[in-house]
């Protein structure tokens, strides 16, 4: 049994707005239910952990998507904080060697078949792994005045996605030493490889964004759009 832990306990200051963006409305829905209805589409997903704001007013009590549970917990003041609250609030059941799949609430765009390479060669490896992509774009220094102040190698280079895929037991007890050491932590494998491990890099499709602002929703209805037509391997999603 695979859950996901879904981080959506943020305010999305960059976002903007009243409400929090993962309640934004996209494809006749929320962001969130369309994030959910993605990973829960997925057959080797069999729960989620969803990690709310204690104050959050917004959340749809959802119980089931995709005809599977979902759960809620409170979470904390960083990712990090809340996506190890969301870890302490799986069930017994999921025991340390299990794998736990963490994705991001306002990433709606994941493809299921991206999740599976992801499930399949993240579980082969001993530390586990994370969707990400190959920078393309040429990078620039800047400098104190906005000026480029040098052109930085790109090669070797990646963007981090989620799902990111670890062990319950190893993705906890990294998440706790870079919170105790006050280290912010942004994505899980930053939390693993403080601990001197290499989480494996599994390429995924690029339109896997993470909604940040205004702009990136437009763009996320476009791309769910787009893969509800027929021949895009998602269905009906
Ligand atoms: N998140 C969370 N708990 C926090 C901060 C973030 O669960 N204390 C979640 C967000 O809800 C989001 C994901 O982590 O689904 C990625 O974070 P980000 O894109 O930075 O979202 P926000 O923190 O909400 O946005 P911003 O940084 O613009 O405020
Ligand atoms: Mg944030």
């Amino acid at each position: 049994m695979t859950w996901v832990v879904v981080p959506a306990a943020g305010r999305g200051r960059r976002f903007g707005g009243e409400r929090p963006k993962q309640y934004a409305p996209l494809a006749g829905r929320s962001v969130i239910e369309c994030t959910l209805a993605r990973v829960l589409a997925h057959p080797r997903v069999h729960a989620a952990m969803v990690v709310l704001a204690p104050d959050d007013a917004y959340w749809p009590g959802l119980r089931e998507v995709a005809g599977k549970p979902v759960f809620t917990c409170w979470g904390g003041d960083e990712r990090a904080d809340s996506v190890l609250a969301g870890l302490q609030a799986l069930p017994d059941s999921v025991i340390e060697d299990d794998p736990v799949l963490v994705h991001d609430a306002a990433r709606p765009c994941v493809r299921v078949a991206d999740i599976d390479r992801l499930l399949e060669l993240g579980r082969r490896h001993a530390v586990g792994g994370l969707l990400a992509a190959p920078v393309r774009d040429t990078l620039k220094r800047a400098d104190a005045r906005g000026g480029v102040a040098a052109t930085a190698p790109r090669d070797g280079l990646w963007r981090a996605f989620t799902p990111q895929l670890f062990r319950r037991g190893g993705l906890t007890r990294a998440l706790q030493a870079a919170v105790r050491a006050g280290v912010a932590v942004t994505d899980e494998a930053m939390a693993m490889e403080r601990l001197g491990l290499a989480p494996l890099l599994v390429e995924g499709a690029e339109d896997n964004i993470k909604v940040t602002t205004p702009a990136d929703l437009a763009f996320a209805e476009f791309v769910l759009g787009r893969s509800r037509e027929p021949g895009s391997g998602n269905g009906d999603l």
